[in-house]
């Protein structure tokens, strides 16, 4: 009569200072599924996963695994009970091999000390049980961020993991890594491990998922069956509207007589021979695979990197800005992909992030205008929805695509001539999605100029005015709005680029 559930959560209620993250949800897990849980962000996903490992202790609720009721979890306990993690940020160690990462914490010893050996065999072992190619003694920094998830993956597998939740998986990762990544799913499906897997592409989720439930604003929507859910209707229990239109209008606005940045022949940073123009009020879509070179080129105009040769221009005037610093104050943003590394400062405010690189023009003497600085933040909190009680809160503190946007809050704050997007919306729900192409589109309606990187082909040709292909660190194309076609983009991006010539 009762099904067969390896992991139930019931009545899960969270509460933090000033946010109720959950409010009273419920989840459950079927033997041998994969689970697609969705939801905007800020909804809860993380939190909710984060109960079955005892990372996060419910204010109330029951956890139930097999059947056994827990009040609540610890580490431990959700390690011994089969229960395994991989964070939407996991935690490594980059100093050490693989194979101490895979047992960090729990070392195989022999006596006292540590066997080393006998770790290297064991995580060879799962290595080879999940088909990855992994020295276990190469150190993780020398590992690309795929591998970097494989270890943490095949760490499950060693612990004989029961349930694997993941938690937006592939936003680290480039195309192939995606591939490879779905297939080890598949194959511990197949093994009979039960898995929740957190994502904003409904693609995968359809691809991969049996079930899908959705939560909203820290409750429980529905849960449905895969083949008999749509992506309309998935948007709509996600959001709580209708969502008719993926991109929103954009009055013309592209003055072709103003040219904002200009390349001529720039190579630098792997890049060769980069030549382009953006106009005021334009968007220029810079697109191809990951590894082209395109965010590379964003690092050379930026300042982030050096330029070797070629020459750019910024309202027709030469540039040369050394460091990121000099290239904010010629009037250049740049919104990076990867923010942990190179986008927000976790531990300070979003009030402060907001306000970060103009605290030079709302300070007079040293002295900050905090009212300016205040109203600056609360203007683009509410602008672009960050969810969060204050503005004070830390950043640390918000979810995923919130400290996204305030990322991006940051550089519309700076009131830049040409602003450069990098993957603008990775890990942003469908509703926030569109308030950004909003943004992106008040920005060139008032006259700015911008360079946006994506790997979506749909974003790249809903957004962009013009599109640069580039293949293997060269330019292989460009497309006029009308030429604009999925495939031919993808051809260029997958050319050989003939040195010949
Ligand atoms: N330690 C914390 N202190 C205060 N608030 C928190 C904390 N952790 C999470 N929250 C809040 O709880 C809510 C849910 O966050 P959670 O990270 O679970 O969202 P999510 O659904 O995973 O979103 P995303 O898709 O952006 O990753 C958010 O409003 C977040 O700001
Ligand atoms: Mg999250």
């Amino acid at each position: 009569m009762s099904e067969d559930f390896v992991l139930e959560l019931e009545h899960i209620r969270k509460e933090y200072p000033g946010v109720v993250a959950l409010k009273d949800v419920t989840l459950q897990l079927r033997r041998g599924e994969i689970l697609g849980l969705i939801g905007e962000n800020g909804a809860g996903k993380s939190t909710l996963i984060k109960c079955c490992s005892g990372a996060v202790v419910p204010t109330s609720g029951k956890i139930k695994i097999n059947g056994k009721e827990f009040d609540r979890m610890t580490p431990q306990l959700a390690a011994e009970n089969g229960i395994a993690i991989i964070y939407q940020e996991f935690n490594n160690v980059k100093e050490l091999s693989a194979a101490e990462n895979m047992f960090l914490g729990r070392p195989i010893r022999k006596g006292i000390t540590i066997d080393r050996k006998a770790m290297e065999a064991e995580a060879a072992k799962a290595f080879e049980q999940l088909h990855i190619k992994i020295n276990p003694r190469e150190l993780v920094k020398n590992l690309s961020v795929g591998y970097q998830q494989m270890i943490e993956i095949a760490k499950a597998i060693q612990q004989n993991a029961q349930v694997l939740i993941m938690d937006e998986p592939s936003a680290p990762l480039t195309n192939n890594e995606v591939d490879a990544m779905f297939e080890v799913v598949n194959l511990l499906r197949n093994k009979g491990v039960s898995i929740i897997y957190i994502s904003h592409r409904l693609e995968e989720i359809f691809y991969l998922s049996d079930r899908i439930e959705v939560i909203r604003d820290g409750e429980y929507v529905d849960t449905l069956i895969t083949p008999n859910a749509t992506e309309d209707q998935l948007i709509q229990m996600m959001v709580g509207r209708e969502m008719t239109q993926k991109f929103p209008e954009r009055k013309p606005c592209v003055d072709e007589s103003k040219v904002v940045l200009e390349l001529k022949n720039v190579c630098g940073n792997g890049d060769k021979n980069m030549s382009l123009k953006i106009h005021a009020g334009e968007v220029l879509g810079l697109g191809g695979l990951v590894g082209a070179g395109r965010t590379e080129l964003a690092q050379v105009i930026f300042g982030a990197k050096p330029k070797e040769s070629g020459q750019m221009f910024l309202n027709g005037k030469e540039i040369n800005p050394k460091t990121p610093r000099e290239a904010i104050d010629l009037g250049i943003a740049m919104l990076p992909e990867d923010r942990k590394r190179h986008g927000a400062l976790l531990g300070v405010s979003i009030k402060n992030n907001i306000n970060m690189p103009t605290y030079d023009r709302i300070s007079k003497a040293t002295v900050i205008d905090l009212k300016t600085e205040r109203e600056r933040a609360e203007k683009y909190r509410k602008e672009i929805q960050i969810k969060c009680p204050t503005i004070n809160q830390l950043v640390k503190n918000l979810s995923g695509g919130n400290q996204q946007k305030v990322i991006l809050g940051k550089w519309l704050a700076a009131d830049s001539q040409l602003i450069i997007f990098d993957e603008p919306t990775r890990g942003i729900d469908v509703g926030a999605k569109y308030e950004i192409y909003k943004l992106i589109n008040e920005l060139v309606e008032q006259g700015r100029a911008v360079l946006m990187i994506s790997s979506e082909m749909e974003e790249l040709i809903g957004m962009s005015d013009r599109i640069i292909v580039l293949a293997e660190r060269e330019m292989t194309g460009e497309l006029k709005k009308e030429e604009f076609d999925a495939n031919t983009i993808m051809a260029m991006a997958s050319a050989i680029v003939d040195q010949g010539k």
